[in-house]
């Protein structure tokens, strides 16, 4: 038996990275999962991962910036489900370049899916949040959101978007039982992570008290956390989860 039995669960960029180990980690919870992408063969490794856990798992094709599909998504989830009870809004991007040399395109691109992709997903769960009287959204932001980063000011505008929305949201479905809720990670490994030269991994390390990357399982935990009845009295928090990079 485990803590999300009976329970169902989306995560938005579940191919690979954080989004993968969220869905894994709430299947393994007993949660069953709607995974999405930008492509439904990149879903392929996740979908067999949670079908092994021995959880259902429905994969679709979502752009979280498209608002029609958001919506369609959300329709299909209820037609085969009848019920949402755990949102995780993770996908995002970067396109990192400094100020005096961003272009519109690079401004609306990361604003489009960080940003406009997390509140598309909460509208359209809030509604069937509210009438179930339960539900806990999860938006995955960033230390940078909180910080600001040199050549990040579109995504650093981006999260700190979504943790404006987080508290916005929060306050207006608290008295539905809905909770929501943001995680800012720090420097997570990833294949980004993996590729930089060991004297760029050591700077960055230096600035980290516990000493090393964290993991997406990390996040997951953090996840999972949130989600639960263990955060019943948590909502329209920030929680950093970042090795004590920023305290
Ligand atoms: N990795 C880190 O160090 C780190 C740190 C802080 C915050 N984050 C945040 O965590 C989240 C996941 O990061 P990650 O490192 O796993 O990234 P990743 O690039 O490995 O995975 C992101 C996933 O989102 C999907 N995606 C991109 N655009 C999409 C769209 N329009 N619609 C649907 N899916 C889309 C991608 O296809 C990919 O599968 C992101 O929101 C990121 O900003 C990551």
């Amino acid at each position: 038996m485990g803590a999300f039995d009976g329970k169902v669960a989306v995560v938005t960029g579940a191919a690979r990275g954080i989004g993968r180990a969220v869905a894994e980690k709430l299947a393994s919870e007993g949660a069953d999962l709607v995974v999405c992408d930008l492509q439904s063969e990149w879903l392929t490794e996740t979908t067999e991962a949670v079908r092994g856990l021995g959880r259902k798992v429905l994969p679709l094709a979502v752009d979280v910036g498209d608002s029609e599909a958001v919506n369609a998504c959300v329709a299909e989830v209820l037609k085969e489900f009848g019920r949402i009870d755990v949102m995780v809004n993770n996908a995002g991007i970067t396109k990192d370049t400094l100020l005096v040399r961003m272009s519109d395109e690079d401004w609306d691109a990361v604003l489009r899916v960080n940003l406009k992709g997390t509140f598309l997903f909460t509208r359209a769960v809030a509604r069937p949040m509210m009438k179930q009287r339960g539900g806990a959204i999860i938006n995955i932001a960033s230390v940078i959101g909180l910080i600001g980063n040199a050549g990040q000011c579109n995504y650093a505008a981006s999260k700190a978007g979504v943790i404006a929305l987080t508290k916005s949201t929060a306050k207006e479905l608290a008295s539905r039982g809905v909770r929501v809720n943001a995680i800012a990670p720090g420097f997570i490994s990833s294949k980004m992570t993996d590729a930089l030269s060991q004297e760029v991994r050591d700077q960055m390390l230096a600035n980290i008290p516990l000493s090393c990357f964290g993991t997406p399982d990390d996040i997951a935990k953090a996840v999972v956390f949130l989600a639960s009845e263990e955060a019943a009295y948590v909502t329209g928090q920030v929680l950093s989860v970042n090795g004590g990079m920023v305290m």
